[in-house]
């Protein structure tokens, strides 16, 4: 990570870095001191620093509260071998949240607040960032529209915050879930691949009604047929079905950029990988004929989680033991390798 110059930084006079139980981290439990802000006003960005985190003040009618023009994104930075600290891939992050800020019509966040207030604010908090096996900083880049206005149109003001968070797993353990075929994440035309705070708010009904059955998480399917597989909400999906690497493929889903690591990953190892339709049915088919040899969950929160079964229907599709597959338990020893700085950065993704 390169040394930025520009954005001012007010220093918190109360670190609460000390209080911290850096062997007993959780998911996004605890903030760390500080975080970057930036206002958006009059066709511009007028602020950006690095500040202290605290509580911020907004009006009543601030309309990302009404209308939901929020979007966020996911990032983790990971101190490395040599002592030194690197964000993966903050970059194609960068790139997916303009793209989910022109669909709801915010203004898109430049480079130089997006990335470089990111290395800042890091580079601030960088003892925040844990040493500790299997943990990671996670950066959280939002925006959300502040304009006091009732009518439905879009706001003239908006925040652009960065804050991070010392994490452990997101998930714990192996996923249970649910082919869900009633309720719908994203139609075509619609929101589902950006990544804006409807998408998760409208998850959480029929993720609760899953757990009730004993399942951890959703697989949505299609809106239309409601016969083709699409993501789980919180990660993207990808199964190992005969030799193959395949991910479902539709302009619904969150285009996940662990998802397309681990596809680039694969394809430089020489493995067929296919991104394209996967339908209900050749999903369970290929479980019970045992085509279907791995199934996992990929995201930056999930990092890559397996899935051990599948309910559909009524029924439950057992797979295999995690401590068997061989494709899953190799890209993730890879990707932590890399992320981690054990091995030499072949793709250039550590910033
Ligand atoms: C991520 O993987 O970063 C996500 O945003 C998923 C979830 C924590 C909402």
């Amino acid at each position: 990570m390169e040394k930025v110059h520009s954005i001012a930084v007010e220093q918190t006079q109360n670190s609460r870095l000390a209080q911290v139980d850096f062997e007993n981290l959780n998911f996004g439990k605890i903030m760390s001191d500080h975080m970057l802000l930036a206002e958006y006003d009059n066709g511009s960005w007028q602020s950006v620093k690095v500040v202290p985190y605290e509580n911020l003040s907004l009006s009543p009618a601030a309309s990302a509260l009404h209308y939901g023009q929020a979007i966020f994104e996911g990032i983790k930075a990971y101190s490395l071998e040599n002592g030194q600290i690197s964000i993966f891939r903050p970059d194609q992050n960068h790139i997916r949240f303009n793209k989910s800020a022109a669909r709801l019509e915010m203004p898109e966040v430049p480079e130089e607040i997006f990335l470089e207030g990111m290395k800042e604010l890091i580079r601030t908090d960088r003892d925040w960032v844990p040493k500790n096996p299997g943990t990671s900083l996670y950066i959280r880049p939002y925006m959300f529209a502040t304009e006091a206005a009732l009518g439905v149109h879009p706001s003239a003001s908006y925040k652009f915050l960065i804050i991070t968070s010392p994490v452990g797993a997101y998930y714990n353990k192996p996923l249970r879930v649910k082919i869900e075929t009633h309720f719908t994440r994203a139609a075509e035309g619609g929101v589902g691949f950006s990544k804006n705070a409807g998408n998760y708010a409208l998850s959480l009904h029929p993720t609760r009604l899953a757990q009730e059955e004993g399942f951890d998480q959703l697989m949505w399917t299609d809106a239309k047929e409601h016969a083709y597989i699409e993501e789980a909400g919180t990660a993207n999906l990808l199964f190992i079905m005969d030799d193959t690497l395949i991910t479902p493929s539709s302009e619904t889903i969150l285009r996940g950029i662990t998802r397309l690591s681990i596809m680039d990953i694969a394809k430089k190892w020489g493995l067929k990988t296919e991104s394209r339709k996967v339908s209900i049915e050749e999903l369970i088919n290929g479980i019970e004929d045992g085509s279907v040899t791995e199934a996992f969950a990929a995201g930056t929160a999930a990092t890559l989680t397996p899935i051990v079964e599948i309910g559909h229907e009524g029924k439950v599709y057992k797979l295999s033991d995690p401590a068997t597959r061989a494709f899953s338990n190799k890209v993730l020893a890879y990707l932590n390798d890399l992320r981690y700085g054990r091995i030499e950065d072949e793709f250039g993704w550590n910033l």
